[in-house]
């Protein structure tokens, strides 16, 4: 703990020295390259195309698609393994219309249908950084995509584009204008919608229910529309932003998962008044209310009255009092103590053995913040128990603007039942009560989270289908064999 506390006080001091009011400097003195790579950070370009690790842009990460496993390309200026070859409007297209050079479709995981409202300005900076600044990488990442039938028919991507893909203005956005640039690098840049914005049966973004929140490999990427209670609509602009430089805001929330990946690869690298743009956009979403929300996800809990300290005498004595009435009392001497005591849960004692040397006995996490409090966090008060379970298992690595943020993951150390018992003590001491966790759905986050509906449905649809093709074939063959009879 000590040496991530030092870590972190030289990260900080560092990034006082650097002074932190602006955005992360461009690595070329081409004022239009360096435009180019600002768009590649604000769209997130790496992300995927990039291997943590790996060289930039050579492609290879793998998208766990409840399809199947969906690989990015190499999208280095290489002659023979990426985009060498191509010109600046078959880039554009498979940019904007996931049609590759060749002609073959992309699939959605390449986030197309968000970045189809990239202005010609921007997508012409793009190009430009992309084939004059990235080194080229010769070899084919080592993964191709081969999903199993139907997945695997690209042609059928046209159809869905026919139903699904927009072609909005490529004009560029007024700079004066803060919410339209806020619109602008929400949507088209930044694809917030592709992970809050829910799916429907064909897997693409429902916007009736804009930012509404939906659930993305396990994690539960928020409500941030503008509704107070079910949103975001109860942070400040300020909170806001620095949630995007940072990756947490004090009383709110942290990013881990893939919102610790936004943060990491692209929001920290954009300018203070774009981060506000977008963060002025997101107050004026109309807001997506949800009945069943009674609070604000960050809105539970309160800090007990008494906080524990085993090594402190006094408090060692008073905590004795007060052991046999509050849980956490009660888990702390079940830890060090009275393991045996029969009240004592099993979610308390992993509580005090694994979480309280971090977010402290009381859960108030320390002072400066740097480990959070679990009562008015959004990770333990939400409408489901997904990131509490999620961050258990796979702990936060993130670096923000101000640095790296550190949890270890427990999915070694802990099995389905003991992860279920903690969050189950989290949610009910810290969070929302209501939240219950079984060890069947913590087993379930672990493989990565639900199926989407398209993938439950689509063995009934294949074998629906295979019906009405014997059912037609019948009724051609019994036509036929009418007419001969005639
Ligand atoms: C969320 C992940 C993701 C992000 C973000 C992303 N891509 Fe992709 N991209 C992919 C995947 C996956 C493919 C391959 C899709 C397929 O095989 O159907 C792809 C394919 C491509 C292709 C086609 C390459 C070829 O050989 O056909 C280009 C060009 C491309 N991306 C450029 C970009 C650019 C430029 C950005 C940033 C503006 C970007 N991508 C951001 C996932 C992503
Ligand atoms: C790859 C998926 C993904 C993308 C892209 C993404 N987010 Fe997130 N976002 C998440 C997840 C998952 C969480 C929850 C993180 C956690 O609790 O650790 C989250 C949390 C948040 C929160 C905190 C909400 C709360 O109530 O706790 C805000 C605000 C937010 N995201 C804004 C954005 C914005 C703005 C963008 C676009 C620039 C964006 N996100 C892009 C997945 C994503
Ligand atoms: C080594 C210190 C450490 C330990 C041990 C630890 N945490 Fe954390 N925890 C952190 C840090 C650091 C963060 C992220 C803070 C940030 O993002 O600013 C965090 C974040 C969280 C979050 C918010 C995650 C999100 O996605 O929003 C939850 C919930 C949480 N911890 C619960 C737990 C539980 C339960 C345990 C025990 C099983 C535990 N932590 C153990 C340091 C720790």
């Amino acid at each position: 703990m000590r040496k991530l506390h030092a870590l972190k006080l030289a990260a900080t001091a560092l990034l006082l020295a650097a002074g932190t009011s602006g955005a992360i400097a461009a690595q070329t003195s081409d004022p239009l390259a360096a435009k180019g790579e600002y768009i590649a950070r604000a769209a997130d370009c790496a992300a995927c195309h990039t291997l943590k690790g790996g060289k930039p842009f050579a492609g290879g990460y793998a998208i766990a698609s409840p399809l199947g496993t969906i690989y990015a390309t190499n999208i280095t200026p290489s002659k023979t393994a990426g985009i060498g070859n191509w010109t600046e409007a078959q880039f554009a297209r498979a940019v904007r219309e996931g049609v590759s050079a060749d002609g073959h479709h992309l699939y959605p995981a390449m986030p197309y249908p968000d970045y189809a409202g990239i202005s010609d300005s921007d997508m012409h900076a793009l190009y430009t950084y992309m084939t004059t600044q990235v080194a080229p990488v010769d070899g084919q990442a080592a993964h191709v995509t081969a999903l199993g039938f139907p997945y695997g028919i690209r042609s059928s991507m046209a159809l869905w584009n026919l139903l699904y893909l927009k072609s909005p203005s490529h004009a560029d956005v007024d700079a004066g204008n803060t919410l339209a640039r806020g619109r602008y690098l929400v949507n088209a840049l930044g694809h917030c919608s592709s992970c809050h914005t829910p799916r429907n049966l064909l897997m693409a973004t429902d916007n009736s229910r804009y930012l509404a929140g939906a659930d993305v490999a396990g994690w539960h990427a928020p409500n941030i529309s503008s509704d107070p209670v079910a949103g975001i609509g109860g942070w400040s602009e300020g909170e806001l932003a620095g949630f995007l430089k940072t990756g947490h805001a004090a009383g709110k929330a942290q990013a881990a998962g893939g919102m610790a990946e936004a943060v990491e690869n692209s929001l920290r690298y954009l300018s203070d008044s774009d981060l506000h743009a977008m963060a002025a956009y997101l107050k004026s979403v109309p807001a997506q209310h949800d009945p069943a929300v009674t609070h604000p996800a960050y809105g539970y809990g309160q800090a007990p009255a008494r906080i524990y300290d085993l090594d402190n005498a006094p408090s060692r004595k008073s905590l004795d009092a007060a052991a046999a009435s509050t849980p956490i009392g009660e888990a702390l001497l079940a830890s060090r103590t009275y393991t045996d005591l029969p009240n004592v849960t099993e979610g308390a004692r992993l509580f005090t053995d694994a979480c309280a040397s971090c977010h402290q006995p009381s859960g108030a996490g320390t002072e400066d913040h740097y480990y959070p409090s679990l009562y008015h966090n959004s990770a333990t008060g939400g409408v489901t128990a997904n990131n509490l379970v999620m961050a258990i298992l796979h702990g936060v690595d993130r670096t923000g603007a101000d640095g790296p943020t550190y949890m270890p993951a427990f999915d070694r150390d802990m099995n389905d039942a003991q992860i279920a018992a903690v969050s189950n003590f989290v949610a009910s001491s810290y969070g929302n009560p209501a939240l219950k966790v079984d060890a069947a759905q913590v087993k379930m986050l672990r493989a990565g989270g639900p199926p989407p509906a398209l993938k439950l449905w689509m063995p009934r649809l294949l074998a629906l289908g295979a019906i009405v093709i014997l059912l037609l074939a019948g009724l051609l063959i019994t036509l036929l064999r009418r007419k001969r009879s005639r």
